[in-house]
């Protein structure tokens, strides 16, 4: 594993910010998450970014921090995890990643290192001489069948020579990148065998025919097994062993269930289980409880008992609960699976909809975002909860900072963030006063 910092403040720009075209692709992508959730589009909120400027700078991080109301370190954990995020400048005309894991390795993945050392840099993570061009060396991109390759932006170049890449970094420095296919580099379709086809090679002669499924064998149905055993056919009665001709178990003595024939013990134990069906179908078809099979039963102890035994509620379980029936007939353990509520619907401080805790004064709201640490996201949570104006913020209380920061979920940003000078600056005198206080644009 590569230990992934942010590259040195000496070349980490002061800001960063999405193009208009990027910015509204964003809000499009924010938007597309249930609300509570847009931090969920952290990955392609920084993916974008890095399309945008090469590299994730410490800027982006704080930027889509703020866009998505998270705190910063969730955002620079998620950038420092994923190698695909370039936490450094890149080459602006290509960033070569080669792969180096085995398979490659196996195929010359050593002679196009060796290449990138000579045409780019000696090290990798290090700009050639005009800045046009980096490489790294990383795991496995998932083509391996047309090993080795090597990864430029979004695209795979396959089946590569040494003398190929040279050709490759050669267009790329030239500006010339997009004239080159990516993809293999040699004559093959896509991942096919090397050279043509090698298998499934005959012409067919046969059309296949229809697969039908053998018919499975019918269960016998709880008329017919409730039936006298007069009805049952001859042939299984003449099928019947001889008792007489059997050698004497002296354990069938003991054994009174098992007495007759075992075509009249199958025959009265059928009859027994279509007598219990045909009882279960007229008590669902009623709704009445099938007191009769399971005596002292009620519905609710039914399906009681199917959970204890089988620790998962019943339908009918929670259809009697929410019915009332529960309070009189449910076992202690179907009680509480009834009364839990269901995973991802109980409201959480940053789950559901935030709540008004606040009373929203009245006129139109102020541009809460100019507050650094307020993005979008963060903006709509506070009008949520009844926050619309800088003078709100300005004269909160330490009891009602608490109050937000735990509705919210971000404990100790309004403080870190200087939220209240700031708001207070803002409500006297708006933009202009802002500048004159802090020496710099709000945000
Ligand atoms: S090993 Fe190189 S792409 Fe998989």
């Amino acid at each position: 594993m590569s230990v992934r910092r942010l590259a040195d403040e000496s070349v980490q720009p002061a800001s960063f910010a999405f193009s208009d075209a990027n910015a509204a692709w964003a809000e499009k992508r924010i938007a597309l998450y249930p609300a509570g959730r847009q931090q969920s589009a952290v990955i392609p909120l920084l993916m974008r970014a890095q399309d945008q400027d090469g590299w994730v700078t410490r800027a982006t991080i704080e930027k889509v921090a703020e866009m998505l109301g998270m705190a910063y370190i969730r955002v620079l954990e998620v950038a420092t995890f994923y190698t695909q995020f370039q936490l450094q400048p890149v080459g602006t005309r290509a960033h070569v990643q080669v792969c180096g894991t085995t398979p490659c390795m196996l195929r010359g993945a050593g002679e196009l290192i060796e290449v990138c050392k000579s045409k780019i840099h000696h090290d990798p993570h290090h700009l050639n001489d005009d800045g046009t061009l980096s490489w790294e060396e990383v795991e496995c991109a998932g083509a391996c069948v047309n090993a080795p390759m090597v990864t430029i932006y979004h695209d795979t170049y396959e089946d590569l020579t040494a003398n190929r890449l040279e050709e490759i970094i050669d267009a790329f420095h030239a500006g010339n990148g997009a004239s080159i296919k990516p993809g293999t580099q040699i004559d093959r379709l896509n991942a096919a065998a090397e050279g043509g086809q090698s298998t499934l090679l005959e012409t067919p002669t046969a059309t296949r025919e229809k697969f039908i499924p053998p018919t499975p064998p019918e269960a016998p149905a709880p008329a017919a097994a409730a039936a006298p055993a007069a009805a049952v056919p001859a042939a299984a009665k003449t099928a019947e062993p001889d008792n007489a001709a059997r050698p004497k178990d002296v354990s069938e003595e003991n054994a009174p269930a098992l007495k007759g024939t075992p075509s009249e013990a199958k025959v009265s134990e059928a009859k027994a289980e279509g007598e219990r069906k045909a009882a279960g179908a007229a008590s669902k078809a009623d709704g009445t409880p099938n007191a009769e099979m399971r005596p002292g039963a009620t519905g609710a102890e039914s399906d009681a008992g199917k959970i204890d035994g089988g620790k998962a509620p019943g339908k009918a379980t929670v259809e009697a609960a929410e019915n009332g029936a529960a309070a009189t007939g449910v076992k202690k353990s179907a009680k509480k699976v009834v009364a839990a509520p269901a995973e991802g619907l109980s409201p959480s401080a940053d789950g559901g909809n935030p709540q008004p805790i606040f009373t929203a004064p009245e006129g139109p709201a102020d541009d809460l975002k100019l507050i650094t640490g307020v993005g979008p996201v963060l903006e709509r949570k506070l009008n949520a909860v009844g926050i619309t104006k800088w003078s709100q913020v300005a004269a909160m209380t330490p009891e009602e900072i608490t109050k937000l920061e735990s509705s919210l979920n971000f404990k100790g940003r309004v403080a870190r963030d200087n939220w209240l000078q700031q708001a207070e600056v803002l409500a006297r005198g708006g933009i202009e006063e802002y500048r004159k206080v802090f020496g710099k644009d709000p945000r």
